[in-house]
């Protein structure tokens, strides 16, 4: 089954010069790259993409990193793509959930500067698709 979710490299993986060495992770896994630009994500963006966490404790630190400076925006499309991406990641703590192999298990040992996101769900990824990147939405 196709599918298409919404990955970031986060700033600090911008800043950390990992953007070609995630998106190789990304093509040897299979998964297409459909979108990809480099911006920097207004509050109105960050916010909205991260509104189910907002009201908790790391919530205004996560939008003041996520704003902070430049990131990269990609949509990829493949076979069950959302859990595809979500592996390659590996869990929200790079130390204590995420796996050596994984992105963040292998490059990571901070749990909020965690150099990627994909999205979690259908839901999320059709929300998180229309939000980045509009031209891509299917409604
Ligand atoms: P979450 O959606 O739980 O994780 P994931 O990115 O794996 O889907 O949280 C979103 C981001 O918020 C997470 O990548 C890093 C940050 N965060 C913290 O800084 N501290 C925390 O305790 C949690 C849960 C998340
Ligand atoms: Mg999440």
């Amino acid at each position: 089954m196709t599918e298409r979710t919404l990955v970031l490299i986060k700033p600090d993986g911008v800043a950390r010069r990992h953007v070609g060495e995630i998106l190789s992770r990304i093509e040897r896994k299979g998964l297409n790259i459909v979108a990809l630009e480099l911006r920097t994500a207004t509050e109105e963006v960050a916010g909205a993409h991260y509104a189910e966490h907002e009201g908790k404790p790391f919530y205004p630190g996560l939008i003041e990193f996520i704003t902070g400076s430049p990131l990269v925006a990609a949509v990829l499309e493949g076979p069950r793509a959302i859990a595809a991406f979500r592996q390659l990641a590996g869990g929200t703590d790079p130390v204590e959930k995420a796996v050596p192999g994984s992105i963040r298990g292998d490059l990571g040992l901070d749990a909020g500067e965690n150099l990627v996101h994909g999205s979690d769900s259908v839901e999320s990824a059709e929300r998180e698709i229309a939000l980045w990147f509009p031209e891509l939405a299917s409604v």
